[in-house]
């Protein structure tokens, strides 16, 4: 099936909300029993699921186009190019970024910080230096500006959170100074669902002249991204967690930043002309995209940017907002159970623990009752130590559950709380 073709089934649809139970048919893995039971899937932060739009999109292309971009003169390459590229413009469109060159293929949102770590942090930042980040960030928004402090003698800060999980913005204020160099911030956390206040946060670097990538990993696929209005200097996130393929996302970056910046890797696509001397580089965005890049995977991604957009984030985000209080609700009347995360806004994610039981054991009685969630700390080992527990369970929301499966995760508890009475 066509990307067009995916877009007008879904346009054709009633909203949303009184919908949800067809939207759920355009999931085939949904259908599925683990275990003897009907399947609950509640583990959305970690990857989501695929509607059938985007399996097809992927068969079609290695069934009828499966050839190399940007290199041949002949019929399917050029097909492939054009879905490729046109893979492109839609991430832009999503992101409302000003031009196709401003949007970078990667694997996906952790890369998408390594290669700004690796391009713009190794030119701009030094010893003394300082980046900020928060204490609520995944390893992927860590990490890499470790090596990079390790490498070139710079500071890493962070901004502390408070018991809601929620940013210290004082304390930001406060870190923030001539030594600041970048600020690296996630948008929605995985582990708490804290939604941070970015357009502050950019406002606030940018009064130091400061510039602000923002992890949207989580993000994308929740809430309305417009980078132009959050006015962040990049914006990274990935494929699979808005129903697209693994292995494919995308870095935004302001254009002329980009332009200015050193190439991530050296090979196919990112050069103009080599000699042994002396190697140009091709222009944005392909200076960026070494290599035969994840052609399959951008169309999938793609289609599945159809799919979505198609669904009306608006009703997305006000439906989840349902579920995500429904849950709250919900999981409060269980004694024992500690929501870890109870930021004012918030979304898509029920982060707990319950007093007595490990994550790791609450984790595997829902599994045999067809429950899947993800427990441990979620690459954010920071967090969990800031809130004193070596592992949460995380129950995490996107737009085809329901309160059935809220319903039926509560159930599960219940399950899990007699086997340990
Ligand atoms: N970062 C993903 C998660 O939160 C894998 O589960």
């Amino acid at each position: 099936m066509t990307n067009s073709a995916a877009s007008k089934s879904v346009a054709e649809r009633p909203p949303l909300i009184q919908d949800i139970a067809r939207i759920r048919e355009d999931f085939p893995i949904l259908k599925q029993t683990v275990h003897g039971k009907p399947l609950v899937y509640l583990d959305n932060a970690a990857t989501t699921q695929k509607p059938q739009v985007v399996i097809d999109t992927l068969v079609r292309y290695y069934t009828t186009e499966n050839s190399n971009v940007h290199r041949g003169v002949h019929y399917l390459s050029e097909q492939a190019t054009q879905d490729y590229e046109s893979a492109r413009t839609k991430i832009r469109r999503l992101l409302n970024a000003s031009d196709d060159c401003e949007i970078i293929f990667t694997r996906g949102a952790t890369e998408g910080i390594n290669l700004v770590a690796h391009s713009y942090g190794r030119q701009h930042i030094g010893e003394g230096d300082e980046i900020i980040i928060s204490a609520m960030e995944h390893h992927s928004n860590i990490v890499p500006w470790q090596i990079l402090c390790q490498e070139k003698g710079a500071r890493l800060r962070v901004i502390p959170i408070n018991d809601d999980g929620e940013l210290l913005m004082d304390d930001y204020a406060k870190l923030l100074g001539h030594r600041t160099k970048l600020v690296s911030i996630v948008h929605l956390s995985n582990s708490l669902g804290t939604i941070n206040p970015i357009e502050q946060i950019v406002e606030m670097a940018h009064s130091y002249g400061v510039p602000v990538l923002v992890d949207g990993a989580q993000a994308v696929p929740h809430l309305p991204v417009d980078v132009r209005r959050l006015g962040c200097d990049f914006y990274v996130f990935s494929g699979h967690k808005l129903f697209g393929p693994t292995g494919i996302g995308a870095v935004y970056g302001r254009a002329e930043l980009l332009d200015s910046m050193p190439p991530y890797q050296g090979g196919g696509d990112m050069i103009k002309s080599v000699t042994f001397e002396k190697t140009l580089y091709n222009s944005l965005p392909y200076k960026f995209e070494a290599g035969t890049p994840n052609i399959a995977g951008a169309i999938g991604l793609g289609a599945a940017i159809d799919y979505f957009t198609a669904l009306e984030l608006d009703k997305i985000c006000a439906y989840e907002h349902e579920l995500l209080k429904y849950g709250t609700k919900r999981l409060s009347t269980i004694g024992s159970l500690r929501l870890i995360g109870t930021a004012r806004e918030k979304a898509g994610i029920l982060s707990f623990v319950i007093e007595g039981i490990h994550a790791h054991d609450i984790g595997t009685i829902l599994d045999s009752e067809g429950i899947a969630i993800r427990t441990g700390h979620h690459c954010t080992q920071p967090v969990m130590d800031r809130f004193g527990v070596p592992a949460t369970a995380r129950a995490s929301l996107a737009f085809y559950n329901t309160k059935a499966d809220i319903d039926a995760l509560v159930k599960g508890l219940d399950r899990v709380l007699e086997i340990f009475s």
